[in-house]
């Protein structure tokens, strides 16, 4: 059984990653409005996978006899002076995620809750290749800087992102 401290940060960790699939549907939508379809195609691929981070942890609260309890989404940010802008937002995002993370995984082994803590490690790992894939795409669009013509590459390369890619 879970802890009501754990159960408590579990839930809050569920809205974080509901907000993570919010944020990234709200750039999504920015990129579809400046027609970056391939942009626009990676980044609901990425909403949907943080959707599925979030219903990782609706199940685990529930396997472990806690009870899930939905909190309140901000909206995100609409605007975007370019995709550059984009990706440094999502690069921040992903590190305050990761911190989040952290924290729960000091949490969980204080409060001695070994169960999570193991099924934590998928998350720890998980945030070490969301840095660095959002990463990668912020270092490439610095490169192209403000040629059209490469972001128009990149556009292509990125909305070949596949189902299964994580
Ligand atoms: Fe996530
Ligand atoms: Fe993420």
């Amino acid at each position: 059984m879970l802890s009501p401290k754990v159960e408590e940060a579990m839930n809050d960790q569920l809205q974080v990653e509901l907000q993570s699939a919010y944020v990234y549907l709200g750039m999504a939508a920015y990129c579809e409005s400046v027609s970056l379809e391939g942009f626009a195609k990676w980044l609901h691929k990425q909403a949907e996978e943080e959707y599925e981070h979030a219903m990782k942890f609706y199940g685990h609260i529930n396997d472990r006899q806690g009870r899930v309890v939905l909190q309140s989404l901000e909206a995100p940010q609409a605007d975007y002076d370019a995709p550059l802008a984009v990706f440094e937002k999502a690069l921040e995002h992903e590190r305050s995620v990761t911190a989040r993370i952290d924290d729960l995984y000091e949490l969980v082994n204080n409060e001695r809750d070994f169960a999570s803590q193991a099924w934590l490690d998928w998350f720890v790992t998980e945030q070490v290749e969301e840095e660095k894939t959002v990463g990668l795409i912020v270092d490439k669009l610095r490169l192209i800087g403000d040629r059209g013509d490469s972001l128009y590459i990149l556009d292509k390369e990125l909305g070949q992102r596949s189902q299964t890619e994580l």
